[in-house]
């Protein structure tokens, strides 16, 4: 471990533009994925011949814990590990051990497909990570299958989210991007299900991350009418947020059955409170999820810069910036060629 995450609290609180402080630090491990999601890695632009990032140029697990170390002293306190799928990725749990060690990062989490959690659930929580998020986009083959293009079956995913429960790294959050035509009938059959369970569903507007999905308004089935579609059958009301820069509105079921999300980043964006940054495998820090383009720390990490002074890049950064795209989504913005959302991460 390097000073810059044992050393005692030399936080000062930096705020972007807008006055939004930087809480939550996003870690891609990988861009590479076992899945094809439609709408993400949509198989016909990351076939056979894509080029995924050389081992080379990805962030070795000894240098994203000294750049999470520096993070934390601009005040980050929830790190998530991403992708891709970050568990394709070897001995991802001596990552999750060495910023485990870090105390000041007080939620430790980590968004997987699921499809590899069943045999590697107890190693990553015995290594300290705090709860796992699993993406699930419908629970009959069929319509999975279409979604994940990858033919990975429904049963695996339910088996690594049991395993991930009997571990302790529940309650489970379950992220379920809805597109019309797509999955929306899988909408209701997964409020019943989890109805009832520890574990809650949000359900995502599809989003324009990227440039390779083919985004079209049509294609987003609005927050709204997935809150109207369910509380038809099971009444819902809204809950309170719990912390600033929250993405989920919550509601609970009012027979008791627990709660829901709606994360509606493309009908009601949550840019004012936006508290994320996120660094790709490559080592780039992107101040938004949508950016065009992200700041190089790979090289500075394997400079002999000190960690005060990447310490003073990255306050440099975050005071700098200035993003909210989903407030501003419009034609001009929708076409411009943005990162990949399996490079960037979720
Ligand atoms: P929890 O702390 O577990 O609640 O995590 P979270 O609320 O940050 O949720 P998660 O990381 O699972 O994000 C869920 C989904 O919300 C992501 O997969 C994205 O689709 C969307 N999302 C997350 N962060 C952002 C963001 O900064 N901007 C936008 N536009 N969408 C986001
Ligand atoms: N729109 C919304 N969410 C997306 N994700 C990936 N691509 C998109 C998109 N186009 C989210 C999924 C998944 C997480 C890793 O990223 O929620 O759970
Ligand atoms: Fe892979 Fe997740 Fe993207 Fe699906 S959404 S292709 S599981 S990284
Ligand atoms: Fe944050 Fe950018 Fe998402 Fe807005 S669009 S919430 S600024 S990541």
């Amino acid at each position: 471990m390097t000073d810059s995450a044992s050393s005692p609290t030399t936080t000062a609180v930096t705020l972007d533009t807008r006055g939004r402080p930087l809480r939550d630090l996003r870690i891609s491990v990988t861009d590479r994925c076992n899945f094809r999601c439609v709408y993400c890695m949509p198989r016909d632009t990351f076939g056979p011949d894509h080029a995924f990032l050389p081992r080379q140029e990805i962030l070795t697990f000894e240098e994203i814990a000294r750049l999470a170390g520096l993070f934390t002293r601009l005040g980050v306190t929830k790190v998530r590990l991403t992708g891709g799928e970050p568990l394709v990725r070897r001995d991802l749990e001596t990552l999750v051990a060495m910023l485990r060690s870090n105390p000041a990062i007080t939620d430790l989490t980590l968004t997987t497909n699921g499809s590899l959690l069943a045999r590697h659930a107890r190693t990553l929580a015995g290594a300290g990570l705090s709860r796992v998020t699993i993406s699930l986009d419908a629970l009959d083959d069929p319509t999975f299958g279409r979604m994940n293009d990858a033919r990975f079956p429904v049963a695996q995913v339910m088996e690594g989210m049991r395993a991930a429960e009997g571990a302790g790294l529940g309650p489970i959050k379950v992220n379920m991007v809805v597109k019309r035509g797509w999955n929306e009938a899988a909408v209701l059959p997964m409020a019943r299900h989890f109805r009832w369970s520890d574990q809650s569903v949000r359900f995502i507007e599809y989003m324009d991350v990227g440039h390779s999905n083919g985004w079209r308004l049509d294609d987003v089935v609005p927050a709204s009418e997935i809150l109207a579609m369910i509380s038809a059958e099971f009444p819902l009301e809204p809950m309170a947020p719990t912390e600033r820069g929250e993405v989920a509105r919550r509601y609970r079921y009012t027979d008791g059955a627990g709660e829901i999300g709606l994360i509606a980043s493309v009908t009601q964006p949550f840019c004012g409170d936006c508290v994320r940054a996120r660094i790709s495998a490559d080592g780039k820090l992107f101040t938004c999820l949508f950016a065009v383009a992200g700041h190089d720390l790979r090289s500075l990490v394997r400079s002999d810069a000190s960690d005060e002074e990447i310490e003073a890049r990255l306050r440099r950064v975050w005071n700098l910036r200035d993003d909210r795209y989903s407030e501003l989504r419009s034609a001009e913005t929708v076409g411009l060629p943005k990162v990949e959302m399996s490079y960037i991460g979720g």
